[in-house]
This record gives structure tokens, sequence and C-alpha cells, in this order.
């Protein structure tokens, strides 16, 4: 193991935030990453694809620890099912993708999703209709306080909208090692009921849209509102979308009977935090480097030198205007460092 010092963590990072880190170290296994762990170091501070985090400041106590476990394979299968182990390292979309060649089900809805396998269980992620529940299996994670291994089920991982154990109770205290899911191997359960997947195989003519043909479909989406990390600094949505109680639910949909919203049981509504800060006018808006994008109101972006302070504060500046204009509170979907 190779303990490096002063590295900057633009690269590690889809914001493109310039911080420093002060002591960073990269695992290439599961050997070495219970190594590292034991370093004498006042905290540790896991790094995977860097896809959901605004870094703020420089990490000066903390040991960086860069999570590049690569692997995956078939782990078990009968004849309609395959179960498959990737490690925490694998890029996601890269494994979605691989999925997609074996013509294994299941992932293709969240194609193109920036980021890790290893980090996809503690946001529970989710586009288009899925969620990563929807395929999960366990995942293999390792203690930071004493090294040692544990198993989590689905049920253990308690997961939510955008949110899991690994978010809540047990927050920084298990590095997730590998995630193991299982996949139709024919008679996918295609998931096209999201409006504007319906209308891109529609557009294209395709009446009975293979696993493949819904990658697409959703990979042309996405490109068309949401920035590429690559060419953009971003990491994706930066809220969540608010669910409110019907109370608060309908005293606001009363005012603006036009926004667009989703129920999620009988006492609770979701409304789209886009349409909020869209309405709020900042779609679009650009302030130094730090901006909102111009197809997609829910995503900040760093058009080169924003610093991670600038970002939190246009955040704040629309949390507080969202709240002002119509009683909703919005909060990040991105971790802040
Ligand atoms: N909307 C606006 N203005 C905007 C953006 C959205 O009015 O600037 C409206 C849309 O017209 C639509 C509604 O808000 O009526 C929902 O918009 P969209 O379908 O784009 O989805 P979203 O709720 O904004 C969520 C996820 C995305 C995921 C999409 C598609 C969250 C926080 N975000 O966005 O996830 O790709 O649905 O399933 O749940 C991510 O988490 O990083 C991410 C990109």
């Amino acid at each position: 193991m190779n303990i490096l010092h002063n590295i900057s963590l633009k690269n590690y990072n889809t914001f493109g935030i310039n911080v420093n880190a002060k002591n960073f170290v990269q695992a290439n296994s599961i050997e070495e990453l219970q190594e590292i762990i034991q370093l004498n170091y006042p905290d540790k501070f896991l790094l995977g694809g860097g896809s959901n985090m605004l870094l703020t400041k420089d990490i000066d106590n903390a040991l960086v620890i860069y999570l590049n476990l690569k692997g995956k394979k078939i782990i078990q299968q009968d004849d309609d099912f395959v179960y498959i182990k990737a490690h925490a390292g694998e890029n996601w979309h890269e494994f979605v993708l691989w999925c997609l060649e074996h013509d294994f089900g299941g992932l293709e809805n969240m194609s193109l999703i920036p980021g890790n396998v290893g980090t996809a269980p503690i946001q529970n992620i989710g586009a288009y209709g899925k969620e990563l529940k929807d395929n999960f299996v366990s995942c293999e994670t390792i203690e930071i306080a004493t090294g040692k291994t544990r198993n989590f089920t689905k049920e253990a991982c308690n997961f939510d909208y955008r949110n899991s154990v690994f978010k809540n109770e047990l927050k920084g205290q298990y590095i997730i090692t590998s995630v193991s899911f299982k996949l139709t191997k024919h008679s996918h359960k295609t998931n096209t009921s999201y409006g504007a997947i319906e209308a891109e195989l529609a557009a294209k003519n395709i009446k009975k849209p293979s696993i493949t043909d819904i990658s697409n479909a959703v990979i042309a989406i996405r490109n068309s509102k949401l920035p590429d990390p690559k060419k953009l600094g971003n990491s994706g949505s930066f809220f969540k979308n608010p669910v409110v109680p019907n109370t608060i639910f309908n005293t606001f949909i009363q005012q603006f009977p036009e926004a667009p919203s989703y129920k999620v049981s009988d006492t609770e509504t979701k409304i789209p935090a886009g349409w909020l800060i869209e309405k709020a006018g900042f779609k679009g808006k650009r302030f130094g480097d730090a901006g909102v994008h111009k197809n997609q109101a829910l995503v900040l972006v760093n058009y080169g030198n924003a610093t991670g302070q600038e970002i939190w504060d246009l955040a704040m500046r629309i949390k507080t205007t969202v709240f002002e204009k119509f009683g909703i509170e919005i909060n990040p979907e991105v971790n802040i460092y």
C-alpha cells in the first residue's frame, strides 16, 4: 500500500471541485482495505465514484481511501434467474452494459447513472421507474471499527426513496465491498411506464422493446436532460424530491394547480423539486462558476472553477427561495463534506 500526500481530488469527484487530500491511499483488494482501515488516522474518508458528493473543504485529518475493488461474476443461476456479484469499484453504467450484453434483465432503466456499484445501495439509486432495491439481494461490507466482514440482506438495508440504513443509523460505519443482484435470464419484466420512455420508444416505432431498447431510450433521455459530468461538473440531482403530508400538499396545490405531483401513499405526495426550483426562477442561472442546469433545474453545475462553498451557497439560496415561495422544504440528496 502506498500513502500519497497532498493529492487534488478534482478528478475524483464528478462535480470537479478542487480540494486537497492531505493523505490519500488506493485500496485494490479487500485484504489491502482491511490493512488500510487499521492505520492510525483520526478519521477515514471513503471515495468511490465521487458522483454523489459535494466537497466544500480540504481533507486534512482523515485518510482518504479510494476504493478500487474490481470484478464481477455469476455466483449462481437457475433456469430463470441469475445471481451476480459485482465489486464496489466497478463503474455502475459499465456494469449495466455488461448485464445487457449477457441479456440479464433488471437494471436497464438505471442506465447511465454516474458512480460505482459500491455506492449505489447507500442512496438506493433509482431512475425511470426502477430502484436498485428491486434487483438487490445482499451486499458484503467491512466494519470500519473492527475490520470484520458483515453481509447485509435486503431487509437489513432498510431501503427507501434515495435512502438506506447506510445513510442513517449506520452512516460512516461500514464499507460496502461488493453487491449481489438477482436478474432475469428471459421473459424480462420491462418497465416502460415512465412517460418519457414510452414516448422515446414510440418515436423509434419500437412496440415490443428489448431490455437493450429500454436502456437506449433511457440513455437518450438522460443525454437530452442531464449534463455529462466529464464535460460539465455535476452530481446529478442535487436535491431530493420532497415528500410532503397531504395537509401541506392540499394547500400547495390549491395555490399552484399546474404543479406536477405523484401520490406516494394515502397520506403523502411527492412534488418534483425541479419544478419548484424552475418556478422559483433559478433554471439556467449562473453565478460565477456555480449554476443551475438549463435543462433540469434539479442539477447544480460547476462551469469550471467553482468552489464547493460557492455551490453550497447557491444551494442554500435556492432552498430559502423555494421555501419562501411555496412553503415547501427541499433538502440535498448529495453528501456534503
Ligand atoms: N421539472 C420541471 N423543471 C425542471 C425539471 C423537472 O418542471 O427543471 C418537472 C418535469 O416537467 C416533470 C417533473 O418535474 O413533470 C419530474 O421531472 P423528471 O422526470 O426530470 O424527474 P425528476 O423528479 O426531476 C428524478 C430523479 C432523477 C432521475 C429522474 C428520472 C430524484 C431526486 N431525481 O428526477 O435522478 O433520473 O427522476 O427517473 O429523484 C439523480 O438522482 O441524480 C437523478 C438524476
